[in-house]
């Protein structure tokens, strides 16, 4: 009886189905190998579906030795036919199998690491728990941000990464493979953006309490508007507007933040945690967790380790409201 006839078999054909097409919906979005924004990840995924496709086929040939095996009367074969089963699905099959996907494997990472003719230079380091990013210009000129990179379309990005002391793995799913950040060594990675469009990068090696809540956003655009965005941050801060701005710059010298962080433009240059000159044009504050709204400042001020748990930057709820909320207002508004 074929199977659509059956009413097992169409049951089966319907649970089929509906597991594919909830899978495969499940397989787009902003950080996902099987829908790729990079020449990297194109590559990654012709691997995966010959692997898939291999692996399927022997999952067949398997599958059909084992129902010819189960039936109960099949004919006799010889000693002959059993060893050569033995020697070629055992040993020479398995061995061409996986000698042809390590040889295709190791052609494509050495393509994947080729460094020569980038456009673009980003240095990336795995801080506790967030991304220091500085975009390397002529003659030791650098613009840092953090938790966010924007990258141009159609163009070879090489990134630099490394980390003071922890080891992270920087991933970018929709573009690319993941490389490891080794403290006291310096690895590099090749992408190629060929979509425009919000991505997520992720941390993908365990690095300690926070390591799920390390994450960034990644923006492909196309090139002129890169060169306007990166121009605006290159620049220094822009001063306080509004009257509750400029409490708040107060509030933040005041209370020690200039220690750590860095406004460009004003005397704040330290050096432990985010540079946050340009913090309210970002899409995200604490490394892909908040919006950058005043509230999301507000919160993340008073809350730091309620939210974050291990981080550095200790929590200011002992302030007042008020002050919280002038420092949101600064903060939110250094576009
Ligand atoms: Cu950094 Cu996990």
């Amino acid at each position: 009886m074929p199977a659509a006839a059956c009413p097992i078999g169409r049951a089966c054909l319907f649970t089929f189905g509906c597991t594919l097409l909830f899978t495969l919906t499940g397989c787009d979005g902003p950080q996902s190998t099987l829908s790729p924004a990079g020449t990297g990840a194109a590559r990654i995924l012709t691997l995966f579906w010959w692997m898939a496709g291999f692996a399927f086929v022997i999952w067949l040939i398997v599958f059909g030795i084992a129902v010819y095996a189960s039936r109960p009367k099949r004919s006799s074969h010889s000693a002959n036919a059993s060893r050569w089963l033995i020697i070629g699905g055992g040993a020479i099959f398995p061995t061409v199998v996986l000698t042809l996907l390590l040889v295709f494997g190791f052609r494509l990472m050495a393509d994947l690491r080729t460094t020569e003719g980038a456009d673009l230079r980003i240095a990336v380091t795995g801080e506790r728990w967030w991304w220091r990013v500085r975009y390397l210009g002529q003659k030791d000129q650098s613009t840092e941000l953090a938790n966010e990179i924007r990258l141009p379309l159609g163009k070879r990005i090489e990134f630099i990464l490394d980390s003071p002391d922890v080891i992270h793995s920087f991933w970018i799913p929709s573009l690319g493979g993941k490389v490891d950040m080794i403290p006291g060594r310096i690895n590099k990675l090749v992408l190629e953006p060929t979509r425009v469009g919000v991505f997520r990068g992720v941390c993908a090696e365990y690095c300690g309490t926070s390591h799920a809540l390390m994450n960034f956003k990644v923006v492909v655009m196309q090139a002129e508007d890169f060169e306007d965005w990166l121009a605006t941050q290159a620049e220094p801060a822009a001063a306080p507007r509004s009257a509750l701005a400029r409490q708040g710059k107060k509030g933040f010298f005041a209370n020690g933040c200039s220690a750590c962080h860095t406004i460009r433009g004003t005397s704040a240059d330290g050096e432990i945690g985010p540079d946050l000159t340009h913090v309210g044009s970002r899409l995200s504050l604490g490394a892909d967790i908040l919006p950058t709204t005043p509230e999301a400042f507000r919160r993340w001020i008073a809350h730091t380790e309620e939210i974050k748990p291990g981080v550095k930057m200790p929590s200011f709820g002992m302030l007042p409201d008020e002050q919280l909320q002038a420092m949101a207002a600064y903060l939110s508004g250094l576009q």
